[in-house]
């Protein structure tokens, strides 16, 4: 899978984002090494803080189907032009499952910016911190 499909499986999922309180749909795509693709979008509530990300939602539906580590790129899509970065709660999340991610943040304008997670989340805290 290219980078430039697993963008557009990611855009495709803006569609099923369900966000009628900040009406910013996002869509992810989580790829694993084997291509497997687990996709998300934004779900959010009525009680705001209750809402969930893309990024998380695709991580989510992903350890529940029994996976724990071989991921290797997520696609981020929002809408404007600015790139949709991941929040740092989602980074948080991503830290503990995949800190070699790759990570494709898309802007609406198809264009695209590729950083590794552990730039975005230098010193994350992981369970290794834990044991100490
Ligand atoms: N959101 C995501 O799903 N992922 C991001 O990377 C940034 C923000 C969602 C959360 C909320 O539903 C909406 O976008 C506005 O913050």
């Amino acid at each position: 899978m290219t980078d430039t499909q697993l963008i557009q499986l990611a855009r495709s999922m803006m569609e099923r984002a369900y966000c009628p309180y900040s009406r910013f749909p996002v869509g992810a795509a989580l790829l694993c090494e084997d291509g497997t693709v687990f996709t998300g979008c934004n779900v959010e509530n009525a009680a705001y803080g209750s809402s969930i990300c893309a990024e998380r939602t695709a991580l989510v539906k992903a350890v529940s189907e029994g996976r724990r580590g071989g991921f290797v790129k997520l696609a981020v899509a929002g809408g404007g032009e600015d790139f949709c970065w991941p929040c740092g709660a989602c980074r948080q999340m991503l830290w503990e499952f995949a800190p070699e991610l790759e990570v494709l943040a898309a802007n609406g304008m198809g264009a695209f910016r590729s950083v590794p997670l552990a730039r975005l989340l230098p010193h994350g805290f992981g369970s290794a911190q834990l044991e100490k």
